[in-house]
């Protein structure tokens, strides 16, 4: 598949059949998402597969965005390896982690899953549901799933800004 037709076709998709994630395909998740470039190459990033009902538990306290699903990967970023901008201190750990998260969600597709971008959830809470060390930051939630036969695309996924809305050409 064409990045073009996977990016066409992929959508967030908040329903999930009850089937566990065949273990193969979670492996393969982790072997692309590990591609992703990082800020000076630091891979500040840590990421955890959520698979226990312990730890199920703990996500569903900190969001209401979990869909039920068996599966989710979070990406965090690791505040002690994390590069820093000199000029003005910022650092590059959400961009990095954000890297991450799009290799995840497009190969969930490839791999003909589905899950959704979540970032609404309480820090706080994740943190303390998943037992957090301090120095990581947890920047996006993934539940990851085999497409419920009634998943579709919200109606708002084919709204899209027009090339002269949001582009500049100077
Ligand atoms: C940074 C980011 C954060 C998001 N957080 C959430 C979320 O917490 N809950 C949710 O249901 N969807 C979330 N989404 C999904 C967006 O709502 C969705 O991508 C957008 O509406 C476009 O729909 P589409 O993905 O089907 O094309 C998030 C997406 C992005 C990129």
């Amino acid at each position: 598949m064409s990045f073009e037709t996977l990016a066409t076709n992929r959508y967030s998709c908040r329903s999930f059949s009850t089937q566990r994630v065949d273990p193969a395909l979670v492996d393969k998740l982790l072997e692309v998402a590990l591609l992703a470039p990082t800020a000076a190459n630091r891979w500040p990033l840590h990421l955890y597969v959520i698979e226990s009902d312990q730890a199920i538990e703990g996500v569903r306290n900190a969001t209401r965005y979990h869909f039920d699903a068996t599966l989710f990967i979070l990406v965090c970023y690791d505040q002690e390896k994390v590069w820093e901008r000199r000029v003005d201190g910022e650092n590059s750990g959400i961009d990095d982690a954000s890297i991450v998260g799009c290799h995840l969600m497009f190969e969930v597709e490839e791999l003909g899953l589905g899950t959704t971008w979540v970032k609404h959830f309480d820090p706080e809470a994740l943190r303390e549901g998943l037992s957090l060390p301090d120095h990581l930051v947890p920047v996006c939630l993934f539940p990851i799933g085999y497409k419920a036969p009634d998943a579709e695309p919200a109606k708002s996924h084919t709204i899209r800004p027009r090339v002269e809305d949001v582009v500049s050409k100077i």
